[in-house]
């Protein structure tokens, strides 16, 4: 009988929890946390186990539609939230513009950013984009002094420069690849600003470097010589050195001997800390990491973005022939001037919004990733802790319902569409883009003289897009014949 009542007293209340746990799974029994939700598991195909699907993700990577087809087809699939597995991990896509509002300003803390560990090891784990959250706070601080209008403004005359001494070269050349011009421009402007990097043979040697960690970033992480990753963690190394080597001179000869730059700005710092600030400036690994971040950040993005700027006004001649009149009554304006200043920027409303318009139709930073941290939802999605959310600027970029007509190159369009939350070129939140007033200076300054100065045709509008590129750039490099224009203004 004892024996009876005792499993009456155990079973039964087990009995009723069990029934209760059951009961509310299947008619999904409001609690505190889940009351009234109606959110849903974002759909998508989760591919083979473990490696699920890795391999059409890679295809993508080194296919001529870029790696971002592997998202496109999904998203035409699935709709503007989708979920998938790559190298072992799930990852969503979300194109929404409340989604990038939630995720992007993370207001509640819910999301990290996350790069996969073979990119913190290329990148350096004390990169911008790779540190944690409280070293990339206090990184981020550091940094974002350097980008001051004064440091703007003296970037704004050696780019300009720059711009003007290489446009002299190419009227002889009569044809000239748009990007492989950027991309010199743009290099030798980040080595200049960053560390007054200056010499031919060093920047072509380290140029070749920076190429291969970006290819490394894209790789799978296997140290076999041959493998893009073990080049690109070589050529880290190799760029790692220079930059240490340049960091020990400095110090040796007196940080007073060598010119303004961005390296000099953190050297001083470091040297004029007081006792309590240790620890509150960089140390030398996170200076040369972030030297590397700012070049990879900053190079290729922009000459990427200048290089589809070219190819949209050779497409559409009515937006090229505003933006002529406006430029060319600028130029008379300043004919006095040898080189443009940062205030003749502002006096550029029309180019401001080519540029817009390019970076929109570009997307050249396709995603941004975070990490979750906790469960959540998000635009009537469930999140779980652990999956990667991807924010899927281009899709959002390219919606009909956020832009009209968005295949089309409209610049004018950025004269009223201002909505919220739907132009992300550059990011959104505690993570937009450092450099974001650099490259647009870069982008206008480039524009206003290449439409004073040339009348171009491009040879190749082939839109295929290069493989293993970090960011979308046009496989053709964007091929034009150049004919010099007003024969009143002397070359430059
Ligand atoms: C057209 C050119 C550029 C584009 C389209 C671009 C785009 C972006 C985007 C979208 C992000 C945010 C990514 C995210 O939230 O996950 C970002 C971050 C960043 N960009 Fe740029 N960028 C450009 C040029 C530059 C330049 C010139 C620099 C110069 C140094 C730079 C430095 C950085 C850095 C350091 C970050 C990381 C910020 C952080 O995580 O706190 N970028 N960029």
């Amino acid at each position: 009988m004892s024996w009876l009542m005792s499993c009456y007293t155990v079973l039964f209340p087990a009995l009723i929890w069990l029934i209760f746990r059951v009961s509310k799974k299947i008619l999904r029994w409001p609690n505190d946390s889940d009351h009234e939700s109606t959110a849903r598991i974002p759909p998508g195909n989760r591919g083979l186990p473990l490696i699920g699907e890795t391999f059409q993700f890679m295809a993508a990577v080194n296919s001529s539609n870029g790696f971002y087809d592997f998202v496109k087809v999904r998203r035409l699939r699935y709709g503007n939230c989708f979920k998938t597995n790559i190298f072992g991990e799930t990852h969503v896509f979300a194109s929404s513009t409340e989604s990038a509002k939630v995720v992007l300003n993370n207001d509640l803390g819910r999301f990290t950013k996350r790069y996969i560990k073979s990119i913190a090891e290329v990148l350096g784990d004390q990169s911008l984009l790779c540190a944690s959250p409280q070293q990339h706070k206090l990184i981020r601080n550091r940094l974002t002094n350097l980008f001051s209008t004064t440091s703007i403004a003296v970037f704004v005359k050696q780019f300009d420069e720059l711009v003007v001494s290489a446009l002299s070269r190419w009227e002889h050349k009569g044809t000239v690849i748009i990007l492989d011009e950027a991309l010199k421009i743009t290099f030798k402007a980040m080595c200049k600003m960053l560390m007054s990097l200056e010499r031919e043979d060093q920047l072509d040697v380290m140029q070749k470097d920076i190429g291969l960690v970006c290819e490394a970033m894209l790789g799978f992480p296997l140290r076999f010589p041959w493998t893009r990753f073990y080049k690109g963690l070589q050529a880290r190394k190799r760029f790692m050195e220079a930059v240490g080597k340049m960091i020990r001179e400095r110090r040796t000869r007196g940080l007073q001997a060598y010119p303004e730059d961005f390296l000099q700005h953190l050297l001083m710092e470091d040297e004029h800390k007081s006792c309590e600030e240790e620890g509150l400036s960089l140390s030398d690994e996170q200076i040369k990491d972030n030297i590397l971040t700012m070049i990879i950040a900053g190079q290729d993005t922009t000459a990427s973005a200048i290089t589809w700027m070219v190819k949209h006004l050779d497409e559409n001649q009515e937006v090229l022939d505003i933006l002529k009149a406006e430029q060319l009554s600028l130029a008379e304006k300043s004919s006095s001037k040898p080189f443009l200043k940062l205030e003749d920027l502002n006096d550029m409303p029309y180019a401001s919004k080519v540029v817009k318009e390019s970076l929109r139709m570009a997307s050249i930073v396709p995603w941004f990733p975070r990490l979750a941290l906790e469960d959540c939802e998000i635009h009537g999605y469930k999140m779980k802790k652990g999956w990667n959310v991807n924010i899927d600027a281009r899709s959002l970029h390219l919606d009909p319902t956020v832009y009209n007509d968005p295949d089309k190159f409209i610049p004018s369009r950025f004269s009223d569409e201002s909505k919220a939350n739907c132009f992300l070129a550059f990011g959104q939140g505690r993570r937009t883009c450092l450099g974001m007033n650099l490259a647009r200076a870069m982008m206008l300054v480039f524009l206003h003289r290449l439409v004073t100065t040339y009348r171009w045709k491009v040879l190749d509008s082939d839109p295929s897009v290069e493989k293993w590129t970090l960011f979308a750039r046009l496989k053709s490099g964007c091929p034009v014949h150049v004919t010099r224009i007003r024969e009143d203004i002397p070359p430059p």
